[in-house]
Order: structure tokens, then C-alpha cells, then sequence
């Protein structure tokens, strides 16, 4: 997460107004989510008054509204909907047509609720996400105790928030529920713009960045957005303890097969959201580790149960996985565990259950690294998987030395050329293991040659990684042998 600290609310407003003018210069046809409440309003001012005076062509962006109270019609003056169109969308010139409100007032708010998901993808997807935070943590009408699994759903508002709104109503009472995009919808937008003014806010502010990710804070579930920026007012930062733990990376190595891996690492653990996973992305690595001795643990995060399987029910899927999971694990001398987190039957949001469950296992292996696929993957599985890695990452805390993350890259994920700071060579013998490996996997390698991709990956990288002038990686590399993994190594700072 960004986080952009200003002095005053004003200059908060207007540095939101440039980040959004900037990328809608930039994208003619934005797709933007609009929140309301008090924080946004006077980005929105700015907006406007941008707006009038360099005359920006606005003709090609949508909007789409976040949440709403449920049962209020866009007409109705006191609906969200009324506020944005009288402060934002008409003086902007938003076409009709592109104005596109929560539909809280559906006889079938249900099956409205599925529409509004699919008139959103219908139009590519949010670009960028406008949230506030309420002093509880909610975003939008996603009160503490919301699955993170949700899309967009019929909320009820706690008391906390009916209170603080009851301002906006002419008889003091805010409506008891809402329609409101879930964590999970607003999670799909490619950009999040999360503003927080005030002392108000502080507590949440704080809770968001530095308590566990939790649905007691719904807040939170946005450290599992890969590009989020917070505004924030002094006042609403009051309470953050600065430094917060964040992945840096680890300065360059490469290391070819003349050169040992680091001694220090003797055990390892490799999490593949999928049984299949490690080998495919790491085996080459893992063979090498083996190779000095190091114990390799192998983790299946989830179960796989959906994989295409012939003639196959969800339990003998589950229970073929496992075998061919301990099969693996047996070509590399190491052992198995199957983890089968919730997230993978929780449309891949990882929730708090995901993170206590993999602590736990990191307590019990105790590794100096663990490889994982990256938070950038494509895959939700994979990606999932690498963020529940993280967490657990920063709330476990060993005795000695903080365990390195190892993030590779595999079929859904291949990493842009900066984005990998480690080459690790390995030789026929590694190659042998790692293929394997992956061939332990019958029911995945007979339906898709996974073994022939991971090892072509590997030989593309080998030819073109040492083409560091063309590849501006960074560094002259020399020759690197035949077969080569890349990881990008981080630790918790
Ligand atoms: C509004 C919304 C709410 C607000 C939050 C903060 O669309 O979804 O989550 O963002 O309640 O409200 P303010 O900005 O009024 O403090």
C-alpha cells in the first residue's frame, strides 16, 4: 500500500484530484467507482472545479456508484446517488448513460445485486476504486464481521455508522440496510484510492495497517490489493506507529552451480496453492537445496478438488491430490502437507483462518526460507495463496532470524524484467528431479504437459537472463548454464 501523508484536509483533496485527473487524461474511457460520505467531497469540488476551468473531455468515463441505502431510488434527494449527481456527475457532464447507481430500490434486490456485478465486468471492470473508511473500519457498507467472499449483497448498517449518517436524513434516521459492493467486488477494481481524514478516523487507519488482516476490520482486506494508495491527514495518521513492516527486497545474487546456496538455509518450505505447484515453479532450486542437505517441506495450500479429473468425485480428487503430493515430496526426500485452507472454497479470499493455519505450520517447520508464488500472480488460486503467505509471514516471528520469502514465478505468472532479483542455476541432475517432480502430478501432466512448459521456461530464462543489455536486468551476467530459476527474494523489514 501507498501511503501519501498531507498536512491539511484540503491538500488531501487535491492531491486525490491529481492522481484521478492524471490516469483519466491518461484513459479516456475511465471506468471510475464513486464513494460519498464526508471525505470524498472535497476531491469532488476539485474535480469539478478542474473540471471548469481546463474543460477536460469527460465523454468517454463511467461511474459507477459504490453503495446505497437500501430501498432509496436514485431520484430520491436523500439517496447517495442524489448527492453525487448534483456534486459531481452534473456538473462534470456525465452522460446518463454513464452514470450507473447501486439499484437499492429493485423489488428483487437480490438478483439486482448480481446484475450490478455484471454491468460493471460488462463494461471491463473498475479502473480505480474512490473509498472512505468509517471510524469502525467499514468500507463502503461492509460492516465489521463481513466475509470477505462477499460481492455486492444487501448489508445491515450497525449502529456506529446509522448514528454517524443520521445528519444526512431530514427526520435523523439513517435507513437500517444497504446495498453495498462487497469486499470481494471491490477488491476486483485494478486501482484503489483510499482516503482517510480527521482524528476520527485515526484508530481505523491504524488498526488497517498494523493488526492482523481481519474481517473485524474490513478495512484491512485491502492489504490484499496489489495497488492501493491511501490519502491521509495528519490527524487521521495520528495513530499509526511508524516503521511498518513491510518486504524489501534483497539486494542481487546469482548463483551459479559452482557456487553453494547460502549453508544457513537447512530447512525449507515450499507453499503451492495447488499440489502440483512447487516443483513446476522451484524444483530445479529445491533439487539443489537437497543436493546440501537442506529439508525440503512441502505444503499444498489448498486442495485442488476442482482440477479436471475423468470419472472422479471431489473426494477422491481431494485424496489422489494428497498422494501425488507425498509422491513429490518423496522425490526431493522431504514431506507433505496438505494444508487445504478455506480461501480455495471461499471464492480465493484469504481470511483469517487462511493466515492462524499457516503460522501455525511455520512454527512447527521453522524455515529460513519459504517459496511461494508471488501476490502479483494472475491466478486467484496462486495469488491467494502468496498473499495468505505474507501475512503469515509478518505475524510469525521466530526466535532467530526472520525466514526469507522466495516469491517464483510458473505458468500464470512470469515476472517483468526488473522483477526478479535472484538466478539460481541448476544442473542435468537438479533437472532430473524437478521433472520429477512435476511428473508426480499424473492426473494434472496428463491432461497438460506442465513438466515440458517448466523446463522450456527454465531454458528461456537461461538464454535470455544473461542478456543483461538487452534485458537491462541490472547486472553483466555470464554465461549461466542451461537451466536457471528466478525468484524475487524479500524479508520482512
Ligand atoms: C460511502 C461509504 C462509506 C464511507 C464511510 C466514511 O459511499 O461507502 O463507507 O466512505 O462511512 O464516511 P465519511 O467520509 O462521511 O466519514
Amino acid at each position: 500500500m501507498r501511503i501519501i501523508q498531507t498536512s491539511s484536509y484540503d491538500e488531501l483533496s487535491h492531491t486525490a484530484a491529481i492522481l484521478i485527473l492524471n490516469q483519466l487524461l491518461e484513459k479516456p474511457d475511465f471506468v471510475l467507482g464513486l464513494a460519498t460520505g464526508h471525505t470524498p467531497s472535497g476531491l469532488y469540488r476539485e474535480l469539478v472545479a478542474t473540471y471548469r476551468s481546463l474543460g477536460i473531455d469527460l465523454s468517454g468515463v463511467h461511474c459507477f456508484h459504490l453503495d446505497e441505502y437500501l430501498g432509496l431510488s436514485p431520484d430520491n434527494p436523500e439517496s447517495m446517488a442524489s448527492y453525487l449527481r448534483t456534486n459531481l456527475l452534473e456538473p462534470l457532464g456525465i452522460d446518463l448513460a454513464a452514470r450507473h447507481f447501486v439499484p437499492a430500490d429493485s423489488k428483487m434486490p437480490e438478483a439486482a445485486c448480481k446484475q450490478y456485478e455484471a454491468e460493471i465486468n460488462g463494461f471491463g471492470g473498475i479502473d480505480l476504486q474512490i473509498l472512505g473508511i468509517g471510524a469502525n473500519g467499514h468500507i463502503a457498507f461492509n460492516e465489521p464481521g463481513t466475509a470477505f467472499e462477499l460481492g455486492t449483497h444487501i448489508a445491515q448498517l450497525s449502529d456506529s455508522t446509522r448514528q454517524a449518517n443520521a445528519r444526512y436524513f431530514a427526520n435523523g434516521e439513517t435507513p437500517a440496510a444497504a446495498m453495498t459492493m462487497g469486499p470481494r467486488s471491490i477488491l476486483q477494481a485494478r486501482q484503489i484510492l483510499l482516503l482517510a481524514a480527521g482524528a476520527g478516523k485515526a484508530e481505523a487507519v491504524r488498526q488497517m495497517l498494523q493488526d492482523p488482516v481481519s474481517e473485524d476490520c474490513p478495512a484491512s482486506v485491502l492489504r490484499y490489493h496489489p495497488d492501493v494508495t491511501l490519502i491521509v491527514d495528519r490527524e487521521a495518521a495520528s495513530a499509526i506507529q511508524w516503521p511498518l513492516a513491510r518486504f524489501k527486497a534483497l539486494p542481487l545474487e546469482v548463483w551459479t552451480d559452482e557456487q553453494t546456496l547460502p549453508a544457513q538455509i537447512q530447512t525449507a518450505m515450499v507453499a503451492a496453492p495447488h499440489p502440483d505447484d512447487a516443483s513446476i515453479g522451484c524444483g530445479g532450486t529445491l533439487a539443489r537445496l537437497r543436493r546440501q542437505g537442506c529439508q525440503i517441506h512441502f505444503v499444498s495450500m489448498s486442495s485442488g478438488h476442482r482440477a479436471d479429473i475423468p470419472d472422479s468425485t471431489k473426494e477422491s480428487r481431494i485424496e489422489l491430490r494428497i498422494n501425488e503430493g507425498r509422491q513429490e515430496a518423496e522425490v526431493f526426500a522431504g514431506d507433505f502437507t496438505p494444508l487445504n485452507l478455506p480461501f480455495y472454497d471461499h471464492a480465493y479470499m484469504p481470511g483469517r483462518q487462511d493466515v492462524l493455519k499457516t503460522v501455525a505450520l511455520l512454527e512447527k517447520i521453522q524455515p529460513q526460507i519459504v517459496l511461494s508464488t508471488s501476490p502479483q500472480d494472475r491466478h486467484p488460486c496462486h495469488r491467494a495463496s502468496a498473499l495468505i503467505i505474507q501475512e503469515a509471514l509478518r505475524e510469525y516471528q521466530p526466535q532467530g532470524q526472520r525466514a526469507e520469502l522466495w516469491c517464483y514465478e510458473g505458468p500464470w505468472y512470469l515476472f517483468e524484467r526488473d522483477d526478479f532479483n535472484t538466478v539460481i542455476e541448476f544442473n542435468a541432475h537438479d533437472l532430473d528431479h524437478k521433472m520429477r517432480g512435476v511428473q508426480a502430478h499424473d492426473s494434472q501432466i496428463s491432461r497438460k504437459r506442465y513438466d515440458l512448459s517448466a523446463e522450456a521456461l527454465a531454458r528461456f530464462r537461461a538464454i535470455t537472463v544473461p542478456e543483461s543489455r538487452l534485458s537491462s536486468f541490472g547486472t553483466a551476467l555470464t554465461d549461466v548454464g542451461e537451466h536457471i530459476e528466478v525468484f524475487q527474494r524479500l524479508v520482512v523489514d
